[in-house]
């Protein structure tokens, strides 16, 4: 049921222009408030059973496909031999879980997902040390935003705990398909949709969760490849009080024709700014971070946008904050989440302050800038000739992945 508002809160926010964007930022955090209380509340329902990973059952693949030599793959086209489901009722909560041969789904043409986009996603990696050992990269983060996701479109939420556990039985079952090589992993997409046979718009009363793996090679087979991007002023892509926050599956359709139309003109990726500000927030489907000297002190800032809704809640921007804070604020640097323009940046550019500008994702890492086309300019990002990353990406990357490869021993790396 709706928890009460509790009345200092009501008053705070009566006591607000009611047009104000700090009125407004309440009454979206206060929806979102309200639909978690509604699904957590589905969830905990004795009457409804959790995710229960004891209860798997495994049906083994008779047909084993041959392994592609690893650098023939190509990021989410071929998949492992099996996958994971679990399927979810109104009426019972969540059902067995099953490792199953990989598969085609087999839905009714009405079911809601295909209309109204129920679905919700995440992209996470296992790992192969250099001991043959299987580590997953904090999967608690990804449960948690896969949780916050399928929350916000009226999906189940579930145990994160538990789908961590049955996802690392399926990642053994599937292990041969991670090539041993450093820059390697097997990509997981854990999915969730709805399920329900009807045109009516409404909560969906059944829906599934499964869980596919693609083995995928270093993004930058050859090294770092510095990008150039394009600013996009006609479109946004997230704003405040809407679901550009959340990993749905609808939020990403919508990229592809700016994505498109900065490649037309010879540009990587697209740059996604918001509002009259022209405040930086993601590039493509990555965080994105910024190095500069701060104009009044000249101190080393690494900058990126903060959490307010207009961009996705990164796993690796929550790494890269941490390891700055943990390890660059020691040689001076200042490390914050802010909002900055892209004034801004052509203004450091100008005065030769922009030390560099990277990209952070779980597929790449990080994915340095050389460039960005703003208003019929070419702003410089601060890469020396010649190379193609800065010292910060670089020791990001190798810090990050040194985790990930179980080369320094981290809590943030689970062995499975
Ligand atoms: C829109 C968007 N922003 C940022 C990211 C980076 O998130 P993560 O570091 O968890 O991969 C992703 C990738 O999942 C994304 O789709």
């Amino acid at each position: 049921m709706l928890q009460p508002r509790p009345s200092a809160l009501l008053s705070a926010l009566n006591a607000l222009p009611r047009r104000s964007p700090a009125f407004l930022r309440h009454i979206a955090a206060q929806r979102c408030r309200r639909a978690y209380s509604l699904q957590i509340d589905t969830e905990s329902d004795p009457k409804l059973a959790g995710i229960e990973p004891s209860k798997l059952s495994v049906a083994k693949t008779t047909t084993p496909k041959d392994l592609l030599p690893p650098e023939e793959l190509v990021f989410g086209r071929n998949f492992t031999d099996h996958m994971l489901s679990i399927e979810w009722t109104a009426s019972e909560g969540w059902l067995a879980p099953r490792i199953t041969p990989y598969q085609n789904l087999s839905l009714d043409p009405a079911t809601c997902v295909f209309h109204y986009a129920f679905e919700c996603f995440e992209g996470m990696k296992a790992y192969k040390d250099s001991h043959g050992h299987i580590r997953l990269f904090r999967p608690d983060r990804n449960m948690a935003r896969l949780n916050k996701s399928s929350a916000r479109i009226a999906l189940p939420t579930f145990n994160g705990a538990a789908l961590t556990d049955l996802i690392s039985r399926f990642v053994k079952l599937d292990e041969r398909f991670i090539p041993s090589a450093r820059g390697y992993s097997l990509y997981l997409r854990p999915t969730m949709i709805g399920t329900q046979r009807t045109l009516g718009v409404g909560p969906p009363g059944s829906a599934l969760l499964y869980v596919i793996a693609s083995p995928v090679g270093p993004y930058y087979p050859t090294g770092f490849k510095a990008v150039s991007l394009e600013a996009t002023d006609y479109a946004v892509r997230a704003w405040p009080g809407g679901v550009g926050d959340k990993k749905l599956g609808a939020n990403y359709a919508p990229c592809i024709v700016p994505q498109m139309q900065a490649a037309s003109r010879g540009f990587h990726q697209n740059l996604w700014l918001f509002g009259e500000e022209e405040y930086v927030t993601e590039v493509g489907t990555m965080n994105l971070f910024a190095a500069m000297k701060n104009k009044e002190t000249g101190q080393n800032e690494l900058l990126t946008a903060p959490l307010d809704g207009t961009i996705l809640e990164g796993v690796t921007r929550d790494s890269i904050l941490a390891l700055a804070r943990e390890r660059l604020t020691k040689e001076g640097w200042k490390v914050e989440e802010r909002k900055f323009t892209m004034r801004d940046l052509a203004e450091a550019a100008d005065e030769g302050r922009l030390l560099e500008i990277f990209g952070a994702g779980t597929a790449a890492v990080v994915s340095p800038v050389r460039k960005i086309s703003w208003r019929g300019r070419l702003v410089d990002c601060g890469l020396e000739e010649g190379k193609e990353a800065g010292p910060v990406a670089q020791r990001m990357k190798d810090w990050i992945e040194g985790i990930q490869y179980g080369d320094e021993e981290h809590p943030w790396s689970v062995k499975i």
